[in-house]
């Protein structure tokens, strides 16, 4: 029997997962998006991957440079991640916060809560998406007390508690 994609949405939509801006920069240009499909793979050596949908500009920059930062977003982001996540003022995406990058040359973003440099090691087509492993050359922790931006339901949410989140549906 063929799931219905939409039965898939719905049931995906239940589960909360943590919000990342990942970004590259290919011929000098700086790309960034949101995501929500990160996912840490080992420890040792340190691999993450993030599936990254063909249609999304990052995508083929990614693979051209071979590399991408995950950069985690604290609560006070979720403005920042609406930027990262529609194509309105996609021009404008890197303008109002402090970036700079760690050891390869794809934007780190100065305090959030960490961001993972990584080396594309290998890139997984699937679907509409390509699952990119990266070995993760630096970390930066940038703040030692925070609050995750999540996302559930189709909003940006808060871990503050039951009754405290302070987001409207995206
Ligand atoms: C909460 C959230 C999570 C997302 N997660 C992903 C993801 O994991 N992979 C992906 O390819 N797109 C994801 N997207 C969609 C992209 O962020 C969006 O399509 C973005 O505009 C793509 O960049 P572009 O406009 O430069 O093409 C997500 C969007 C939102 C709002």
């Amino acid at each position: 029997m063929m799931l219905e994609p939409d039965l898939f949405k719905r049931g995906m939509r239940r589960l909360a997962s943590g919000v990342s801006i990942i970004t590259t920069v290919d011929a000098g240009e700086r790309h960034g998006m949101v995501a929500t499909s990160v996912c840490s793979v080992s420890a040792e050596p340190p691999t993450l991957l993030v599936c990254v949908n063909r249609s999304a500009t990052s995508h083929a920059a990614i693979r051209r440079a071979g590399f991408f930062c995950v950069n985690l977003l604290a609560e006070q982001d979720d403005q920042l991640a609406r930027r990262f996540s529609t194509p309105v003022g996609r021009d404008q995406r890197f303008d109002d916060r402090q970036w700079t990058t760690l050891t390869t040359s794809a934007p780190a973003l100065v305090g959030s809560l960490a961001s993972f440099d990584s080396e594309v090691v290998e890139a997984v087509d699937v679907q509409s998406h390509t699952v990119f492993i990266g070995r993760v050359k630096a970390i930066e922790l940038w703040q030692s007390e925070f609050v995750p931006l999540v996302y559930h339901d189709g909003r940006f949410d808060t871990l503050r508690g039951p009754g405290q989140s302070k987001s409207e549906p995206a």
